[in-house]
């Protein structure tokens, strides 16, 4: 089920500070910013050659007291989660719940597909985020 790293996520307190290193030394390429106000962060992802590469996504939390905010102050800047490719969210989804792994939500619109969070406790202490690339089925949204 799983096909390959899609991407992994850093959280930093601005992107444009963040992107002098990883655009202009580390030479990787920036997707637009997106604001994306439902989660009240701003995302950028970067890319190396090639559209099937794995890619480094920026989050800036854009809300003082938001969970990822929280995260921030905590924790400080650095590796957020880890986005593995499947090539069935629900199918993975209904096989982590049968396997009795702790979901934190059953599906989420996310920039780049339909994903899910596995919680840092099942996963030797990263957040793991599995994704499809595709939009979510609203119907089957809350799929439990
Ligand atoms: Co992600």
């Amino acid at each position: 089920m799983l096909k390959r790293i899609d991407h992994v996520a850093i959280i930093v307190r601005s992107i444009e500070q963040a992107l002098i290193f990883y655009r202009d030394i580390l030479g990787m390429i920036p997707s637009e910013i997106k604001d994306v106000p439902t989660e009240h962060v701003r995302v950028v992802f970067l890319h190396m050659d090639g559209s099937k590469g794995s890619q480094i996504e920026l989050i800036e939390p854009t809300m003082p007291h938001s969970s990822l905010t929280r995260f921030l102050e905590k924790r400080g800047e650095g590796l957020h989660h880890i986005c593995l490719e499947v090539d069935d969210i629900d199918a993975a989804l209904h096989e982590m719940q049968e396997k009795d792994v702790l979901v934190v939500d059953h599906q989420h619109q996310a920039a780049e597909g339909c994903a899910i969070f596995l919680h840092p406790k099942g996963t030797n202490g990263v957040l793991l985020e599995l994704i499809e690339k595709r939009a979510c089925k609203s119907t089957n949204a809350l799929l439990a």
